[in-house]
């Protein structure tokens, strides 16, 4: 498992408290696991940990001053962060977790913080009365609500004298934890076909018809499949939302666009790996309807017309259509209900021959659509289960956790 962290770039964060004895055994791991490591430091933790002694364990100068111009020469606050796979803060103290959550940026560590966009997690230690603090519960949602993991903490005797939650987790607990926020190969030899955002459906050359998905669920999709060491190509409608790394990204812009794109990736992909391995994920929004015919010039209004009739045909099902062919890939669909969401999530299932369905109470104002939450029940056909179909339910998450659980139960229905 811990081959996951050869050569990624940790950043540890090593803040005040009596556990920061426990970063340089930290350290220790994380390099035997073949990651390279950098260490930043509040003014706090020198209290309890020597920057010499990180040095050495880590073999690299350790970063303490934000305003200290040769540390800046050497590699600057900004090229730290961005250097970072993984930037993990460990222990992570009461008044640093509360940093973290308010994006204040008053020291080094902090700033980092800010400036990083790899993975990040946290590892809190503290008082057991403190971590119990509602302060401190709250300051720990925002951050889960981020997509930010927490390791731990542990239970038992502290330092104080006090018995509860609040130890750091050992050294290669940590270490194990930092190797799962990478590749896991759970879809290597796959090919992910992803379908995200909305289409749209000319009226003529300055009006279309549309809907109000982001993509954002099918791109952190196409993140996590990447992640989990699948090629993947993403067919994405008009979105404002920048192509995550390693993802081959398609654009169109309507449905037909969309299913002619997705049959020729998809036949690509099954030449290539075959349709066993290959692996068609629908998130997309498609238009339900399209005009049925697309004006050669702006409609314009006429004087005495207080109506205009507008005649729609219907768009063809795109993940129907790919899940009919004869050696037909891993199909998955989303469903976005806002009532009866099991009824119809089981019928879509059925009707358009799907492995396995991810559906959304668009009903709840706090996830889905626009939102970067959301909360799932999946199913998938079992001949086992109550009513031949089996189900699961992915609590409210960020969408890239919400994508990685995801993934987790897509590898485990494809066929070996
Ligand atoms: O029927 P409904 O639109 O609710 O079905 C949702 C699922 O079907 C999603 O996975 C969506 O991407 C897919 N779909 C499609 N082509 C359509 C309509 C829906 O691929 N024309």
């Amino acid at each position: 498992m811990l081959a996951r962290l050869s050569n990624k770039h940790i950043l540890l964060g090593v803040t005040g408290g009596i556990a920061a004895y426990k970063s340089a055994e930290l350290i220790r791991r994380l390099r035997d696991a073949g990651a390279d490591v950098q260490v930043v430091m509040t003014a706090a933790a020198r209290e309890f940990i020597t920057p010499l002694t990180l040095q050495a364990l880590s073999g690299n100068p350790v970063h303490v001053d934000l305003l200290d111009p040769a540390a800046e020469a050497a590699m600057g606050h900004i090229e730290l962060a961005r250097w970072a796979d993984l930037f993990l803060v460990a222990p992570a103290s009461a008044d640093t977790l509360a940093r973290l959550a308010q994006g204040i940026a008053n020291d080094l560590l902090t700033t980092c913080w800010l400036a990083a966009s790899g993975k990040k997690a946290v590892a809190p230690a503290m008082n057991q009365q403190m971590w119990a603090d509602a302060a401190t519960q709250v300051n720990l949602e925002t951050l889960k609500s981020r997509d930010i993991a927490v390791f731990g903490p542990g239970s038992g005797a502290q330092a104080c004298g006090d018995i509860g939650a609040g130890r750091l987790l050992e050294a290669q607990q940590l270490a194990d934890l930092c190797a799962d926020q990478f590749e896991s190969g759970l879809l290597s030899g796959t090919h992910v076909v992803i379908t995200a955002g909305p289409t749209r459906e000319a009226l003529d050359p300055v009006r279309y018809l549309s809907n109000h998905s982001s993509g954002k669920m099918g791109f952190a999709l196409a993140e996590a499949c990447v992640e989990a060491g699948a090629r993947v190509t993403l067919i994405a409608g008009p979105v404002h939302l920048p192509t995550p790394a390693r993802v081959q990204r398609v654009d169109v812009v309507s449905a037909l666009d969309m299913l002619a794109a997705s049959a020729a990736v998809v036949n690509d992909a099954k030449a290539a790996v075959g349709s066993a391995r290959t692996v068609f994920i629908a998130t997309a929004a498609v238009a339900d309807y399209r005009p049925a015919q697309v004006a050669a010039q702006k409609i314009k209004k006429g004087l005495k017309d207080d109506t205009l009739d507008i005649t729609l045909v219907k768009n063809p099902d795109i993940v129907a259509s790919i899940a009919e062919q004869a050696d037909k890939p891993f199909v998955m669909g989303f469903a976005a209900e806002t009532h009866a969401v099991e009824a119809y999530a089981c019928d879509k299932l059925a009707r358009k021959k799907l492995d396995l369905i991810a559906c959304n109470d668009v009903s709840r104002a706090d996830i889905g659509f626009q939102s970067d939450d959301n909360a799932m029940t999946v199913f998938w056909p079992d001949a086992q289960a109550h009513e031949k179909v089996a189900r699961v339910e992915l609590a409210k998450a960020g969408k890239s956790q919400i994508a990685r659980e995801l993934v987790r139960l897509l590898a485990a229905r494809l066929t070996p």
